[in-house]
């Protein structure tokens, strides 16, 4: 799989010993507050996401990439297909993830924009979505950040969570940059 670099973090594919960095972020209420039910994940549920993300990258050739820093595992950031949301299908959405102690110092901003990149250059995609619980402020800033704009907000019906939509297109994207 493919792995980024910016100019402080490595995106890379994910190794089984990220397990225990990446079950101590989601079992982290704050970190998991406006994500789906807002429930923290136990091991063994992160344990078949790592397995999802690998299968990801195996089977569609994008996905989620794993966030480095300085050899520590920050989070994620990268692509997947939303069909928690039927209505807005077919699309294909940025998401981000950070670990706690790693907020407010831009990373997830970094890692997103090289991700926004990658799928613009790479899968050849013509839109990007990024979705959010409507109360996820700091979510909604990084999507701004990036260049997105808000279209719609709507409900996961799944969970029935109030969320907000928001899109960047491959010319939007192209005028940015
Ligand atoms: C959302 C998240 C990835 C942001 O990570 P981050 O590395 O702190 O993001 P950045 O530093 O790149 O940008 C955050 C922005 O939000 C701003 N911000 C911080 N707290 C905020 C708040 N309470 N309200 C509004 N904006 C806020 C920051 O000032 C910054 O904007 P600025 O650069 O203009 O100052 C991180 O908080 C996280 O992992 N949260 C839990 C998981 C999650 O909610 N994921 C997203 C699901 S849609």
């Amino acid at each position: 799989m493919i792995t980024l670099t910016t100019e402080r973090l490595i995106l890379r594919g994910w190794r089984d010993d990220d397990l225990d960095a990446l079950a101590a972020i989601n079992a982290d209420p704050e970190v998991m507050r406006y994500i789906m039910d807002g429930q923290v994940r136990d091991r063994q549920q992160t344990e078949a996401g790592l397995r999802r993300f690998q299968a990801g990258w195996a089977e569609n050739g994008y996905g989620i990439f794993a966030i480095e820093r300085d050899g520590e595992l920050l989070g994620w950031a990268g692509l997947a297909v939303p069909t928690f949301l039927p209505e807005i299908m077919p699309a294909m959405e940025i998401g981000w993830r950070l670990g706690r102690h790693a907020w407010g110092q831009g990373y997830a901003t970094e890692a997103a924009a090289a991700a926004l990149r990658f799928g613009f250059e790479q899968p050849g995609l013509d839109r990007i979505v990024s979705i959010r619980h409507i109360d996820n402020d700091r979510s909604a800033r990084v999507m701004t950040k990036l260049g997105m704009t808000h279209e719609r907000d709507t409900v996961v019906p799944e969970v029935n969570q109030p969320v907000a939509v928001h899109a960047i297109t491959r010319e939007q994207y192209g005028r940015l940059s």
